[in-house]
């Protein structure tokens, strides 16, 4: 939901509230060209329509949730200062709304003395979880990073980025980490890191993290946990036992990172990345000769890759989890849980239909499906056009290419022309999704209807 008139009427008082404290300070101005900017405006408003209404509940396609309207009204108030949570000296306040914010979510994983802060997302803060690993890995014989063939593609690049070695590890039939591939791997010797996926960015698989978590007693590696997507979802009481148990694992990892602008309400540029062991600090340690010299407290530029970051991130995170607090039983936990209990129940109708076929059961909020057609190509030609014909009638879903290996409950494919199927995809992740979902199905019934009529 966007912020209402009312809302920007709380926002002015806030920010009058904001100068206020700056009120000793002489007047001054600058220049306002209200015209220019009215035209500006105009013209990106304009530019600014051709997107999907993402913000709508008839868009299910992409991993795209609207920011909660206290985080715009927070993220633009703190825009007033515009902050740099780089050193304390250029966001005193917003660096402690970050730290707080940060121990809040370690918290949720059950760590309460970690080292974390925000960057710009998920891939910064798997670069930064890969990048410690490699610092702290004392065995050049095991410099090999291990991931899920369904692992976000962002880690073999950073691994290569890093020149550490990646090999990936089969997925089995739900996009899950294979754990006897994962061992195998492991027999090889040469494995310094693991990651396992919470959530995988396809369709929401979790990998076995209490099975890889035995596999490290016996092999010995660092373990990081991707829960980019997935990891609010620990607050939920709605997941299938082996999703639960994955996420109730997560506090025995060495590193776990999590994007709040995924499903933490925020505006895109706001992943975070945390550590078990706080003492990781130390490999970021570095001397500036043009910031720290404000506060002998630590400065989050001193524990970051990235130098300036937005302080106006962190207000926005901050103020946002005052409103809906991270925990479990919690309404923002229940808003999830519906998500979750929608994505099932679309699910259901998907199986209960006798034109669609989904692909598995969803451990999320990620739904798969197909119509599928005597070949593997003919039924990704179908999904690409239902893609389009949906579209047009204003539901936008998504289109992902899916292995074979993971396309077992498609028995209407007859011909294995190709090794892939591309199959819809929905990210039923607002809570808006639950009543809209019968509108959804219809206008994807509507959809098929009229492919159909056009054969
Ligand atoms: C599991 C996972 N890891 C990493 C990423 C990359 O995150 P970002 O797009 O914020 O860089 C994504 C993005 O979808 C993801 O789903």
């Amino acid at each position: 939901m966007n912020p209402d008139k009312k809302h920007l009427q709380l926002l002015q008082r806030a920010l009058t509230d904001l100068e206020q404290g700056f009120g000793r300070l002489p007047d001054f101005t600058s220049a306002t060209e209200y015209d220019v900017v009215a035209g500006v405006l105009e013209t990106v408003a304009h530019r600014m329509r051709d997107n999907y209404p993402y913000h709508h509940p008839l868009y299910v396609g992409q991993m795209l949730k609207p920011p909660h309207p206290v985080a715009h009204l927070a993220y633009t108030l703190a825009m007033s200062i515009n902050p740099n949570n780089h050193a304390l000296d250029g966001g005193r306040a917003s660096s402690r709304m970050e730290k707080e914010a940060v121990e809040e979510i370690a918290k949720m994983f059950g760590w309460s003395e970690s080292l974390g802060h925000l960057c710009g997302g998920g891939t910064m803060a798997n670069l930064e979880a890969l990048w410690i690993a490699r610092e702290i890995n004392t065995d050049a014989n095991r410099p090999v990073v291990l991931a899920s063939s369904q692992c976000h593609y962002t880690h073999s690049r950073v691994a290569a980025l890093l020149a550490m070695p990646f090999r990936a590890v089969a997925a089995d039939a739900s996009g899950a980490m294979d754990i006897q591939a994962l061992e195998q791997e492991l027999q090889q010797g040469d494995v310094g890191t693991v990651v396992a996926t919470l959530g995988t960015t396809l369709c929401g698989a979790i990998d076995p993290l209490p099975q890889i978590l035995k596999l490290r007693d016996q092999y010995g590696f660092r373990l990081h946990v991707d829960t980019a997507y997935g990891g609010y979802f620990t607050l939920v009481d709605n997941l299938d036992p082996h999703a639960r148990m994955a996420f109730d694992a997560i506090r025995e990892a060495d590193s776990v990172v999590i994007d709040p602008h995924k499903h933490g309400l925020q505006p895109y540029g706001c992943g975070c990345i945390i550590f078990k062991d706080p003492g990781v600090g130390r490999v970021y340690r570095h001397e500036s000769p043009y910031t720290y010299f404000s506060s002998d407290e630590f400065h989050l530029g001193e524990i970051s890759l990235e130098c300036s970051r937005p302080g106006a991130a962190a207000v926005a995170l901050w103020a946002t989890m005052q409103m809906l607090p991270p925990h479990r039983h919690s309404e923002f936990a229940q808003q999830l849980q519906q998500c979750r209990q929608t994505a099932m129940q679309f699910y259901q109708w998907l199986h209960n239909s006798a034109d669609f076929t989904p692909l598995f059961g969803p451990q999320l909020d990620i739904v798969l499906w197909a119509a599928t057609a005597q070949s593997a190509s003919a039924t990704s030609r179908r999904s690409r056009q239902l893609f389009e014909i949906a579209a047009a009638l204003d539901l936008h879903l998504a289109v992902a290419t899916v292995p074979r290996a993971m396309c077992v409950s498609l028995q209407g494919i007859q011909d294995w022309d190709q090794d892939h199927v591309e199959c819809l995809r929905a990210c039923v992740m607002k809570p808006e999704h639950h009543e809209w979902l019968p509108e959804i199905t219809a206008r994807l019934q509507q959809s098929l209807a009229q492919l159909e009529n056009q054969a």
